[in-house]
């Protein structure tokens, strides 16, 4: 292959990403509907109880930064670190994307 193709080849796989990346960024929120079954055992839908905060309606960052706290430990709470860390980036983003809309 001659360099100008490679280059071009190149150059459309970058904005293919670049194009791509938005729809990533944004998280599934079906997805997160079915990976929160896991955390409404705990966190009730709107209310508090017990200790356990509410996080139905937080903004999407704010819940990805406290994930992200808990999983490199500068928030201090041993069981929500244990389940940050079961969790990967698509999966936190997907949670996120579904409290924030419930
Ligand atoms: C065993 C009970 C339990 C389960 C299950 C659980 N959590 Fe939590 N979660 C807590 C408690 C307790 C806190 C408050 C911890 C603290 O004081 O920092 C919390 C805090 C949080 C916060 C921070 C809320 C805020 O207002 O800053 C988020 C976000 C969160 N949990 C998300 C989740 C997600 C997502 C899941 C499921 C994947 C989940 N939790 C499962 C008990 C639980």
């Amino acid at each position: 292959m001659c360099g100008r193709h490679r280059r071009i080849a190149a150059r459309a796989l970058a904005l293919a990403v670049f194009v791509a990346a938005p729809t990533f960024a944004a998280g599934d929120v079906e997805y997160g509907a079915y990976l929160a079954q896991d955390c409404s055992s705990c966190h009730q839908k709107n209310t508090d109880s017990a200790g356990i905060p509410k996080i139905t309606g937080l903004p999407a960052d704010y819940f990805i930064s406290a994930l992200k706290a808990y999983k490199e430990g500068q928030r201090d709470h041993s069981t929500m670190q244990m389940i940050a860390r079961s969790l990967d980036d698509e999966q936190v983003r997907a949670l996120a994307a579904f409290y924030a809309s419930e």
